[in-house]
């Protein structure tokens, strides 16, 4: 997200800080000669206030999926942690705009995973914010695009188990939106008033069961799919399995968030959705091909 989103803002000549952790993960964004890379401690007020100096508008793209610690300790300090220092800056520093990347479902009390409760820690202390902050928050279901973590993640197990997959919660619903659809509505919210004080819930065209979304990505990348459901039992058995491997490919925690469909609530809903941004959003499987299909050999 953040490399889309800070190509798009330089091209509406805006020009970006990106505060981060590791500078080297932000490589490709030094050819941009408007953006200025900043490492440091991110939870640090004082780093934060260094980098919101003189800005008009702050984005908060922190976010992970899986996080060391017990009783969603990791979830807290990127979520709820971050935000917070990062809302102490915004008040030291007189910031008064503020994008809040959050995620569909995310809520404080009812939310099923760490990942979903702490998200909504984190828009509930955007929402307390005092009065002369302005504010949007995101929640969109899951992301695609070339580099993302989805149809990759699922191209890259299809081929090494030759096609054979046994999917935790396969009948689990999504409405995948495009990083471009997304990016799009960050910036279009920088340039009119209504966006203020709300919450924009980011749907793509088409809902899709996480079983078909793996068949589509089989299709786009030309190999053979066997994927098939584990009843809920064993899905939580692999969760708790493949939370030990390396680079945690699925947890407990995201069996947690499967519980629960991310797709956006339609109208009549008090959030409003990607079409109130003018923005007509693009389909999975119009783009997957375009990274998946195998190139062909001379
Ligand atoms: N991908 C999806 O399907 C999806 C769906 C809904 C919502 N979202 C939300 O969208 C945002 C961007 O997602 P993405 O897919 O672009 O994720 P990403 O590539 O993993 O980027 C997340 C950023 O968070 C920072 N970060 C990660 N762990 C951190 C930690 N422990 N402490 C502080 N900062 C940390 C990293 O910044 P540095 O490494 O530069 O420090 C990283 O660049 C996240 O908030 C995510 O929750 C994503």
């Amino acid at each position: 997200m953040g490399r889309e989103l800070a190509v798009r803002l330089v091209r509406r000549g805006h020009q970006l800080r990106v505060a981060t952790r590791a500078a080297a993960r932000a490589d490709e964004l030094l050819p941009l000669s408007s953006v200025e890379v900043h490492e440091g401690d991110v939870y640090s007020v004082d780093f934060l206030r260094s980098c919101l100096d003189g800005c008009d508008v702050a984005i908060n793209l922190v976010g992970v999926l899986n996080a060391p610690g017990l009783a969603g300790a990791g979830f807290r300090r990127a979520h709820v942690q971050f935000t917070a220092a990062l809302l102490a800056a915004i008040a030291e520093t007189g910031v008064p705009r503020l994008l809040q990347m959050s995620a569909l479902n995310a809520d404080a009390q009812r939310g099923r995973s760490y990942y979903l409760r702490t998200k909504g820690e984190a828009e509930e202390l955007v929402r307390n914010a005092p009065a002369r902050l302005d504010w949007t928050i995101f929640r969109p279901s899951v992301i695609f695009g070339s580099d993302d973590s989805l149809t990759n993640r699922f191209a890259t197990l299809l081929r090494l188990s030759g096609g054979w997959l046994p999917l935790a919660r396969a009948h689990a619903r999504f409405a995948p939106i495009h990083v471009g659809d997304v990016a799009e509505a960050f910036v279009r919210a920088l340039s009119g008033g209504a966006t203020s004080r709300q919450i924009y819930e980011l749907c793509g065209p088409q809902v899709l069961t996480l079983e078909q979304i793996v068949q589509l990505t089989a299709a786009a990348a030309g190999r053979s799919c066997h994927a098939w459901g584990l009843p809920d039992a064993l899905a939580w058995l692999q969760g708790l399995a493949m939370q030990c491997l390396p680079g945690k490919p699925f947890s407990l925690d995201n069996y947690r968030s499967l519980l629960t469909d991310s797709v956006c609530h339609g109208a009549g809903h008090e959030a409003p959705g990607i079409g109130t941004l003018g923005i007509e959003p693009i389909s999975l499987p119009a783009l997957a091909p375009q990274w998946l299909a195998p190139v062909p050999r001379r």
